[in-house]
């Protein structure tokens, strides 16, 4: 799938960036990467979804706007990218 290759390249990017930043921002992303364990009881990072939104290609997009998911009036009408 074009676009997870897209997310698995920006979270290499991410990743090298931190680790020539400084190795206190690698740490970061691996504190992310900890943090997003919660999450994804209910979200997956491709299309795929489950009590929440599969989560492929949510930035840069409309909230509220994966098709194929019922979302509540206030997801739908929250109007933020
Ligand atoms: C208990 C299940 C659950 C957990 C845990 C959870 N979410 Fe959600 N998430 C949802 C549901 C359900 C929605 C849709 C809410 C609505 O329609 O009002 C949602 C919506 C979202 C959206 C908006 C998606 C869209 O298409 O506009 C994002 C982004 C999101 N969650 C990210 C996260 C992140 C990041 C975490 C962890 C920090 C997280 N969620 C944890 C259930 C969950």
């Amino acid at each position: 799938m074009k676009n997870t290759r897209k997310i698995r390249t920006f979270a290499t990017a991410l990743v090298f960036a931190g680790l020539v930043a400084s190795v206190g921002h690698a740490q970061d992303a691996e504190h992310g990467k900890s943090v997003f364990k919660a999450c994804s009881v209910c979200h997956s990072t491709d299309k795929t979804n489950r009590v929440g939104v599969g989560l492929e290609g949510i930035v840069g997009r409309l909230a509220g706007t994966s098709p194929g998911f019922r979302y509540s009036k206030a997801m739908k009408d929250a109007g933020m990218i």
